[in-house]
């Protein structure tokens, strides 16, 4: 892969990278494609001071991304980042632009000086999970939980 490039993304990036998100999203049971939601989303990322989305670029096409936020730790006691959006587009995998975008990601998270990186992946997504396993995450006993908040929300 020669003339991949990996980068922060630009504005200019948005249609495609919401497109990857709709491959994404597709693939993830717990999460539904909306293009409208996807573009909100990153444009929020785009201008945010406390994130970053990586663009990985071939031949001029934007091929793969993935975005990093950053979170307070109490655990840590400092900042940690929540790795996120990690996809390549089907027929550029296993050419090496996954590991290079989490190189990309964890080069920035040390340079701003995060003390950890963490992410959620599907429990059965074990092409994924493996790549984890080579580029270095620990496996936690963690399980994530989620309650959607709208005007309906049971609160307590
Ligand atoms: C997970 C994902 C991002 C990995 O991206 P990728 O570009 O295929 O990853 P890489 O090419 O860096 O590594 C994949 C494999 O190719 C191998 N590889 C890396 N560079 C290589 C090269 N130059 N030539 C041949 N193989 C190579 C790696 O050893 C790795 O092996 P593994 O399957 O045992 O991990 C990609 O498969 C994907 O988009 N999956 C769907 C979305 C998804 O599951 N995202 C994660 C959500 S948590």
């Amino acid at each position: 892969m020669e003339h991949m490039i990996i980068r922060p993304a630009r504005y200019e990036d948005l249609e495609a990278m919401s497109g990857l998100l709709q491959e994404l999203f597709t693939m993830e049971k717990d999460f539904s494609p909306d293009p409208v939601k996807q573009r909100s989303g990153l444009k929020q990322l785009l201008t945010s001071p406390t994130a970053i989305i990586f663009a990985a670029e071939y031949d001029g096409e934007i091929v793969g991304m993935c975005t990093v936020q950053k979170v307070i730790s109490t655990a840590e006691g400092g900042m940690s980042g929540l790795l996120e959006d990690l996809i390549v587009t089907p027929r550029c995998r296993d050419c090496g632009i996954g590991q290079s975008l989490i190189l990309f990601a964890e080069k920035w998270a040390i340079k701003q000086d995060l003390v950890r990186l963490q992410l959620l992946a599907e429990a059965d997504n074990t092409a994924a999970l493996r790549f984890y396993d080579r580029a270095g995450w620990q496996k936690t006993g963690l399980i994530c939980r989620r309650k959607m908040l709208n005007t309906n929300s049971q609160l307590y």
